[in-house]
């Protein structure tokens, strides 16, 4: 049995004092329970404040992104051990905001964002300082319109997951975030997540087997919410979500998390 896992992926959002506002109200809406695992992602200048404010809670931490290196002359950089001394136990790796959005351009104006092979170097360092990634993948609309959506996720996960060692695959977290859906309200059927969460689960079996691959957690996201979650957590690929937008209110977070608990009948 795969636990679910919902994670709260803050991306640059919040100052500080609203920050710890929505920490609270997470950690008293959850009253305890630890029936999944639940993160909370914040940007990394807030990681040290936030890990004073989940002590005691059963609320863990993850670091949106970190560097391959592990130090060096990398201005504006922090290293997965730095990560990790703040306490988080989770690093999301190869957000679509990276790949695609963020990098210099070229004179036709394409984005050259993160590669597969730096999001592979970051996935080592993540395990290396025992931390666990959440690698991203995911087709934007025009790849979908294309049919390229198994392809494209087919390549994304050979090319980002393939510093990752036998032994430790288990514990990967994998999310599904179809670009089209994040942050624009629309959100995948729970058909279209399935069917892409089984493609990934079938890759993760080629690569490492069907014991392993059946450990490992796939997140679907991409505009969850609470009146959504239900029909999408219900899908048996699916096991739990990496939520963005709707993890910045408590009762919207708390609430996916309740859905999910209920969509699994734990
Ligand atoms: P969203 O973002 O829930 O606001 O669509 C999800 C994500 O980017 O992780």
């Amino acid at each position: 049995m795969r636990k679910p896992f919902v994670a709260g992926n803050w991306k640059m959002n919040l100052d500080l004092a609203g920050a710890r506002s929505l920490v609270a109200g997470i950690v008293e809406g959850l009253g305890g329970s630890s029936k999944i695992d639940v993160a909370i992602c914040p940007p990394s200048i807030y990681l040290f404040p936030m890990a004073k404010a989940i002590v005691e809670s059963t609320v863990a931490m993850g670091a949106q992104n970190c560097w391959s290196a592990p130090s060096g002359a990398f201005t504006g950089e922090v290293s997965a051990a730095m990560v990790k001394e703040t306490g988080c136990r989770y690093v999301i790796l190869g957000h679509s905001e990276r790949r695609n959005t963020i990098g210099p351009r070229d004179s036709n104006g394409n984005i050259a964002g993160e590669s597969n092979d730096m999001i592979a170097a970051k996935v080592r360092a993540v395990f290396d300082n025992e931390m666990i990634p959440i690698v991203c993948v995911g087709e934007t609309l025009a790849q979908r319109d294309a049919n390229e959506t198994e392809s494209v996720l087919t390549s994304q996960l050979a090319g980002s997951l393939a510093s990752v060692k036998a032994e430790e695959a288990s514990k990967l977290v994998v999310a599904y975030e179809p670009v089209w859906a994040i942050g624009t309200g629309r959100t995948a059927t729970s058909a279209q997540a399935q069917a892409a969460h089984a493609h990934i689960r079938g890759q993760l079996v080629e690569r490492f087997g069907a014991d392993v691959a059946n450990a490992i957690r796939i997140q679907y996201g991409g505009s969850v919410k609470p009146d959504n979650a239900r029909e999408l957590m219900s899908c048996p690929d699916v096991d739990g979500a990496l939520v963005g937008g709707a993890s910045l209110k408590p009762a919207d977070f708390v609430g996916i998390i309740n859905e999910t608990i209920q969509a699994k009948d734990l």
